[in-house]
């Protein structure tokens, strides 16, 4: 666990080790989140200007039925952060596609997609307040695979925010890597910052693991960081 004075020094830190990654392998797999909390972290790694030429992305997530060109969809969000501003290739960036004809298939050549480039070198987590990581919510078994699921009324409640603050507009379901996906990647990045992620990560990092805490599965990875502001480490 490592605690920094403020958000900006988080978010350049979550960069400096996936630059450090990227030196050592250009074509580094790197496993990236959505949500609000990786913002300063891809504003870091643009910044940079680190070259992500021979990089593989995969990301944890993307709502199920939203079109990918829906402006709260996460491709949108990953073209916005990434995909747009840096010399990522378009044929290496990966999303699961929400839209898919035969959303099982789709999340069976994911999962088969991840294998072929020989395995995520890092994956960039944020937290859910009910400790959610990528749409594996309270609950999710612990051996899951890249699956379609039902989105927790709290996780809904918390990204109406996106969606004109309208809960009828969050899609219901998503595409997610499952936490046994998650536990294959070779290193494991979380990030949370701010007050509102007190609660939780408190959980994370005091409590015993268990499935309603989903992130509280970092306890079994070999290579897993946390990385918080004070503002989330306030209550450990
Ligand atoms: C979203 C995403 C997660 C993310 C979490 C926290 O619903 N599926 O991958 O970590 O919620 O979001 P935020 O960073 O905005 O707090």
């Amino acid at each position: 666990m490592e605690v920094f004075p403020d958000y900006a020094a988080l978010s350049q830190r979550a960069a400096e080790i996936v630059i450090g990654l990227l030196k050592e392998k250009p074509d580094a797999v790197l496993g990236l989140p959505t949500g609000s909390t990786p913002v300063g972290f891809y504003d870091a790694l643009v910044a940079s200007g680190v070259s992500l030429a021979r990089a593989r992305t995969f990301n944890l997530d993307e709502y199920l039925g939203l079109p990918r060109t829906h402006p709260e969809s996460y491709y949108s969000f990953m073209k916005r952060m990434l995909y747009d501003r840096t010399d990522l290739r378009p044929e290496n960036c990966h999303i699961p596609d929400g839209t898919a004809a035969d959303p099982e298939a789709e999340c069976r050549r994911y999962e088969e997609a991840i294998r072929a480039a020989g395995g995520l070198d890092i994956l960039i987590l944020g937290v859910g307040h009910n400790g959610h990581i990528g749409f594996n919510e309270p609950g999710a078994p612990w051996d899951g695979r890249t699956r379609i699921v039902e989105l927790a009324e709290r996780t809904r409640q918390a990204n109406a925010r996106f969606f004109n603050n309208n809960i009828d507009e969050v899609p219901r379901r998503a595409i997610t890597m499952g936490i046994g996906t998650i536990l294959e990647a070779r290193r494991l990045l979380l990030l949370a910052n701010g007050a509102g992620k007190a609660p939780i990560v408190q959980r994370l990092v005091e409590g015993e693991p268990t499935p309603e805490v989903p992130a509280s599965v970092l306890h079994y990875h070999p290579d897993a960081t946390v990385l918080l502001d004070t503002e989330a480490a306030s209550l450990l």
